[in-house]
């Protein structure tokens, strides 16, 4: 039986279930072209502000290496390193929608068969704010975007109503998710920031908000390490430095686990698995725990600016996979993991001794209370 990658998500056909995410790899239209060109089967626009945005006077992103025979961990480009993450500050696309329209609209017309998905963002804290979602929105699936993706998710905003700082507040990530769809005639994938104590209550926001997907993750809060001989941080603008995201390898567990509460919480919902993607066997863990695409960035940017080799390894692994395991379709495995993560008292002791999620132990709560918590037969 011929192996079929193809996909359907959230309404759509993907010729393959892999995408570039938001970023350098999709901020023009030559990038993106080309991305299609090398069979992507589909990618996600850098994200699309009604405003012109002015990035640090410095470089935007960076690559964290760690060296084999040692502990060493520096952005210093030296022979023998591993690729430890990728971490960056860089502002949404220094293009305006206006610079954007055109373009989507000549992308999809060359490639009508590959998804189009628009990134956009706008700020929450006013009715003209949400407005500005509206008119991003609508202008883009004019264009002939085949979905929206909303970026509630970047990590270096000021501002307290854009960003993460939506993707951290339920009711914002709700409001805003509403105010899109009042007029979306595409299906709406809502970006969430890892940067949360629990992604699921910002999920639940996102589909009462009526999200017909959540993308998971953007890069996590962090900054870059302070170099030991010379005291300053390895990225910096005048000796100063500010939160940035931090992808690539570093984030895959991270990401992954993330995924396991959203597609535990939401069986039935779709989302699109991101962080620390570059070969097949690290897309499959998102398809195990349930997601119906993946996307990557990092690794891309590292390939030829777009991955046209990554996308190759995918592709083979996936198909190699699938031949391996007597599947047809990606339908056949997607989720087949994701019941396997559960609460840490679920897990076998030695010499069948029960945990109680140390109820008992701390005397805060009976057996049966314990049990009735973790599903377990008090005894
Ligand atoms: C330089 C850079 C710029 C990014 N810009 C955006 C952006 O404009 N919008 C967005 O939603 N995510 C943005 N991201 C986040 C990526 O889309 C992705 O979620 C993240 O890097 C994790 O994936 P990875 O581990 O494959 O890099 C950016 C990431 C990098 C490294």
């Amino acid at each position: 039986m011929a192996t079929n990658l193809a996909v359907s998500f959230t309404g759509l056909r993907f010729e393959n279930p892999f995408l570039l995410a938001s970023a350098p790899p999709t901020e023009s239209e030559s990038n993106i072209t080309r991305a299609f060109d090398a069979g992507w089967g589909g990618v996600v626009t850098k994200t699309i502000g009604l405003h012109p945005v002015a990035n640090v006077a410095g470089p935007k992103t960076k690559f964290l290496r760690a060296t084999p025979e040692s502990t060493q961990l520096s952005m210093k480009k030296r022979p023998g390193t591993a690729l430890h993450s990728s971490w960056n500050w860089e502002l949404i696309s220094d293009k305006t929608l206006d610079w954007w329209v055109p373009r989507l609209g000549r992308i999809k017309k060359a490639y009508p068969s590959q998804v189009l998905v628009a990134s956009i963002m706008a700020g929450s804290g006013s009715d003209s704010e949400l407005k500005a979602w509206q008119t991003l929105a609508k202008a883009c699936q004019d264009e002939g975007a085949d979905a929206l993706e909303l970026n509630l998710s970047c990590p270096h905003m000021d501002r307290p109503d854009m960003g993460s700082n939506i993707g951290k507040d339920p009711e914002l990530v709700s409001v805003v998710t509403q105010a899109v769809k009042e007029v979306a005639r595409v299906p709406v994938w809502v970006k969430l920031t890892p940067s949360t104590t629990d992604i699921v209550v910002e999920a639940r926001g996102a589909f009462l908000g009526g999200a017909d997907a959540i993308s998971s993750t953007n890069t996590f809060p962090s900054l870059p390490l302070i170099d030991p001989e010379t005291l300053e941080f390895e990225m910096n603008v005048d000796g100063l430095v500010s939160s940035g995201g931090l992808g690539g390898p570093a984030i895959l567990p991270q990401s992954i686990a993330k995924m396991a509460q959203l597609t535990h919480a939401f069986p039935d919902h779709a989302f699109s698995g991101i962080g620390g993607v570059a070969e097949f066997g690290h897309a499959l863990n998102y398809f195990l725990l349930g997601c119906g695409t993946v996307q990557v960035c990092t690794a891309a940017m590292l390939d030829h600016a777009i991955g046209p080799n990554v996308l190759k390894q995918l592709l083979a692994g996936m198909a190699a996979c699938m031949e391996r395991n007597g599947w047809s379709s990606l339908d056949d495995f997607r989720g087949l993991r994701r019941d396997r993560v559960v609460v840490h008292s679920k897990i076998r002791r030695p010499d069948g001794e029960i945990y109680r999620g140390g109820y008992d132990a701390e005397g805060y709560a009976a057996a049966e209370a314990a049990a009735a918590i973790t599903g377990e037969t008090a005894r």
